[in-house]
């Protein structure tokens, strides 16, 4: 691609979805093919008056670095571009919404779709962490579905890379935790800690939230749900296998180094039907 693009090179069309300091369109590009593409803009404004410039940088060089086609799992990133008044980065266009869609249309899901869904979730966070990449915000929101019914991770907007310690102390974002709680691992509450634990925490929320239609920790607001979330405090809302029960058991514990890593959530009892090496077989659509 030469040169820079500009706004006035895409056609932007309806919004599909808004973040707390950002609005992503459906795009394509004017005078050329009818690609589609999901184009981020971020009001320059809001990110400095919101101390966010750190984490749109990190955005970019992470998605910049970390994607390129390099994982079917996480969003591409194409190009960015700015203007006076915003930031742009455009973005593949994942066109069957948000897994929480899915979820809300659908209720719970039926088990082989939450295995093949989580499947693909826990091999893409085991690239990101191989990669040192902590997502911090990992919720259906921001896992989108392709047209086949395929993960595909979105939104690093507040995602760090590994310290050499492994763990990362963000009092920043802790002190201004914004967006959706539920996922949120204690650790971050009680400690101002994350680390890569902290992603294996959502996979365990994701996974029962596949099987259960809500998440496990729901309070009627955001205070509640904290204090339920650091006294693991949830239960079973419709009957499960006892492998999924288990493996959620094991994953929701306060200690994140009692956490399975990416790489032993692959080895799980439940997860032992996935081919892991054959690409065609792991990234099947739960649709085709
Ligand atoms: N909503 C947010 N990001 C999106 C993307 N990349 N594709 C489709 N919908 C989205």
């Amino acid at each position: 691609m030469n040169g820079k693009r500009t706004p006035a090179d895409y056609v932007f069309l309806e919004k599909l979805g808004q973040g707390s300091y950002s609005t992503v369109f459906r795009a394509v590009e004017r005078n050329k093919s009818s690609r589609n593409y999901a184009i981020k803009v971020c009001s320059k404004k809001h990110i400095i008056r919101e101390k966010k410039v750190k984490y749109v940088t990190i955005e970019k060089d992470l998605l910049n670095n970390l994607a390129q086609g390099a994982h079917p799992g996480i969003v591409r990133l194409f190009c960015t571009f700015h203007d006076a008044e915003s930031l742009y980065y455009v973005l593949e266009y994942v066109s069957g919404g948000e897994l929480l869609g899915l979820l809300r249309r659908n209720g719970p899901l039926p088990e082989a779709w939450s295995k093949h869904l989580f499947a693909q979730l826990v091999d893409t966070v085991d690239y990101m962490h191989s990669q040192g990449v902590i997502h911090r915000d990992l919720k259906p929101e921001n896992i989108l579905l392709s047209q086949e019914g395929r993960v595909v991770i979105t939104d690093f907007g507040a995602a760090c890379v590994l310290s050499n310690l492994g763990q990362s102390k963000d009092e920043d974002r802790a002190a201004s935790f914004v967006g959706t709680a539920e996922y949120v691992a204690p650790e971050l509450l009680m400690y101002s800690q994350c680390g890569l634990g902290s992603d294996i925490w959502a996979l365990g929320c994701i996974l029962y939230q596949l099987t259960q239609g809500a998440p496990p920790f729901r309070g009627e607001n955001e205070l509640q749900t904290f204090e339920q979330i650091v006294a693991l405090n949830y239960k079973w809302r419709l009957p499960t296998t006892p492998q999924i029960s288990t493996l959620v058991r094991r994953i929701l514990v306060l200690d994140p180094l009692q956490r399975p890593t990416s790489k032993q959530l692959k080895q799980e009892a439940w997860l032992s039907s996935i081919e892991w090496n054959d690409k065609a077989f792991l990234w099947k659509g739960i649709w085709q």
